[in-house]
């Protein structure tokens, strides 16, 4: 268990407040790091949103998500109550002043020092109107620290990721910046860099030598859940495979750093980035998924949500360790089953001792990963 952490005051500022991302994780992960031992009360948090709301009808959504996210209800209401802000701003453009009025207002009241996260829960198109404004507004620096926090997509190609790049450079020193992945908070994804170089067996084994084929595999119960907009023009390309299962790739592929902190590792995250060689177009296969039945509950189909559902491909990474082991990358949403995986397929032995027919030598050996719901590390092998 993570040892409590004394986090510094502050003020944690939701752009896209009533959203699903909002919903479903930050305010579940906020709520059991914010009471966590000597923390209660000294980090305020305020949703910004478009949706006429106040404060009280807030504080019951954010009570319905908990509810969601199997948290006890009757505890979070002083928490609720005391720490939860609301501010409706229907235009970001020209808000910044009345959101810039209310934060100073929240931080008098709660006497907090000025040390503002402004977190982006938003729609990429709304990404530039969020940060000019904020800058505008004067917002990009304050009495205390300023942290912006930005999630994919972070644009859609090359020449609008440097322009959002930009944008935030004029306002925010790049210290200030934390564009993150919720994917690398995961314990088990942490845990593959220790499986990796805390142990010596591995590593003799982890190349082209004795690695035949890497399949990683992240399937979601979930479908589109009211998020066609975004989806639609996002698609699985953005929203998991070059952010969640790139960065597995990169983690599970990448040489040992010359030392365990955040620029070493990047170092090598982007030599393997590199290494990639072009996808070709039949190397891709996108899908949608169909309508059916969860848990009895009728559900609709991807096409009938307005809303690609499902993405397989196959990488190549062409460097010394990997040159010729493909990368299987598959993700889906309304699978039979939430499961993320990933299966290191050993090779076989070169001679079938005990007949082709045999099971014995037609399976390999396997390494499984498996990162949720139930962390697990399987190695497989016969005797
Ligand atoms: C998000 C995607 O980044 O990750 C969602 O936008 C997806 O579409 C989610 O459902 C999956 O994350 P997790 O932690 O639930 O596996």
């Amino acid at each position: 268990m993570a040892s409590a952490r004394r986090i510094d005051p502050h003020l944690f500022v939701i752009h896209g407040g009533t959203g699903d991302l909002a919903r479903r994780k930050l305010f579940p992960a906020l709520y059991r790091l914010l009471t966590d031992e000597g923390q209660h009360g000294s980090c305020h948090v305020l949703g910004v949103g478009r949706s006429d709301l106040d404060d009280v009808r807030y504080r019951e959504l954010v009570r319905e998500a908990f509810i969601e996210a199997g948290l006890p209800t009757d505890a979070s209401q002083p928490w609720c109550t005391e720490c939860l802000h609301y501010q409706q701003i229907t235009d970001i453009e020209t808000g910044g002043e009345v959101l810039a009025g209310r934060i100073r207002e929240i931080e008098k009241s709660a006497s907090l020092p000025g040390n503002r996260v402004f977190y982006l829960a938003l729609p990429p198109q709304a990404f530039s109107g969020t940060i000019r404004s904020i800058g505008e507004a004067g917002l990009n620096h304050g009495e205390g620290w300023t942290r912006l926090v930005i999630e994919k997509p972070f644009g859609t190609d090359l020449e609008s990721a440097r322009e959002l790049n930009r944008l935030v450079h004029h306002y925010f020193d790049e210290s200030q910046v934390y564009r993150i992945d919720h994917y690398l908070g995961k314990e088990t994804v942490q845990n593959l860099s220790v499986l990796r170089f805390a142990n010596t067996v591995f590593e003799s084994l982890w190349k082209r030598d004795r690695i035949r084929s890497v399949h990683i595999t992240v399937s979601e119960l979930l479908g589109l859940e009211g998020r066609a907009g975004y989806y639609e023009s996002t698609g699985a390309f953005r929203d998991m495979i070059q952010n969640h299962l790139t960065q597995l790739v990169t983690l599970l592929a990448m040489e040992p750093p010359a030392r365990f902190d955040a620029e070493s590792i990047r170092n090598e995250k982007v030599k393997v980035l590199r290494s990639i060689k072009a996808l070709e177009p039949d190397e891709v296969v996108l899908g949608q998924y169909t309508s059916g039945e969860l848990d009895g509950v009728q559900v609709p189909g991807y096409l009938d949500e307005e809303g690609v559902g499902s993405v397989n491909l196959k990488l190549a990474i062409d460097n010394w360790r990997w040159k010729g082991v493909p990368f299987f990358l598959r993700t889906g949403k309304r699978m039979p089953k939430r499961m993320t995986r990933i299966v290191i397929e050993f090779r076989r032995p070169p001679i079938s001792m005990f007949g082709s027919e045999s099971q014995v030598t037609s399976n390999s050996n396997r390494l499984l990963i498996t990162l949720q719901p139930d962390e697990a590390f399987h190695l497989l092998f016969e005797v």
